[in-house]
């Protein structure tokens, strides 16, 4: 079986005090159970912040993006190795903010992608269709197109480790959350993808779904068979939602 994973995407929110008081009442209400991985990924500049408060906890920390390159002349990026240094253990790849809005394309995720694997570092890879894309009916195009580019440098004795984060642009932020069978049709067919590449890779790859995930909405998502959890945006920033929605995990 798979282990859940609940994921908080704090995106550009917080600051020290807000920050302190989250990562409290996280670690005051979280029980000790171990059933579901739970990760927070702060705004870069407040990791350390928050790996410190995190210590010794069952929370673990994650980052927003990094550079695929390891040193050098890149003005305002971060390097995995940076980020290992302050206990990053995961990193979110091609969200669609950064594919829409910073213009990262399939193959810079790629590169990415190759980049956290050999730091030792879990990816979570995000893909998702627009409306738009999925009005004309391109949803499993468009999504296949994106893990492709994924899976076509990912390494057989690493894939299963790696995370898969279905977020229809259009359920991101909008309140407009994907029916739960609307997301398992799509993680079905990421997972029937991911076995042409490894079959025994596809079953433990774990598949979160993000966009819209409230603590009323989360319990029939995570409920779908190939549905392993989320990648929570607004509801993370609440430690009693997002501690809801993990309990629903
Ligand atoms: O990374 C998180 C997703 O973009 C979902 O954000 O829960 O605010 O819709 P949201």
């Amino acid at each position: 079986m798979r282990k859940s994973i609940v994921a908080g995407n704090w995106k550009m929110n917080g600051n020290l005090a807000a920050n302190a008081e989250l990562v409290t009442g996280l670690l005051s209400t979280r029980s000790g159970s171990d059933n579901v991985d739970v990760l927070v990924c702060p705004p870069a500049v407040y990791i350390p912040q928050v790996a410190a408060l995190l210590q010794d906890s069952n929370i673990s920390l994650g980052a927003q993006n990094a550079s695929a390159f390891e040193k050098g002349a890149y003005t305002g990026d971060l390097s995995l190795s940076m980020l290992a240094e302050f206990g990053v253990q995961y990193v979110i790849l091609g969200h669609s903010e950064r594919r829409a809005l910073f213009g990262e394309d399939d193959a810079q995720v790629a590169d990415k992608f190759r980049a956290v694997v050999a730091a030792g570092v879990t990816p979570i890879v995000c893909i998702g269709e627009t409306l738009q894309e999925r009005q004309a009916g391109q949803t499993l195009d468009v999504v296949s197109r994106q893990l492709r580019a994924v899976l076509d440098v990912a390494d057989k004795a690493t894939l299963a480790n790696a995370v898969v984060a279905y977020e229809p642009v259009w359920a991101i932020g909008t309140g407009l959350t994907a029916t739960p069978e609307q997301a398992q049709e799509v993680h079905q067919a990421l997972r029937a993808l991911i076995a042409e590449y490894d079959a025994a890779a596809a079953l433990k790859v774990r598949i979160l779904y993000g966009g819209s995930v409230t603590a009323d909405s989360a319990a029939q998502l995570f409920g779908k068979p190939d549905i392993d959890g989320g990648l929570v945006g607004g509801a993370s920033l609440k430690a009693k939602d997002f501690l809801a929605i993990c309990s629903a995990a």
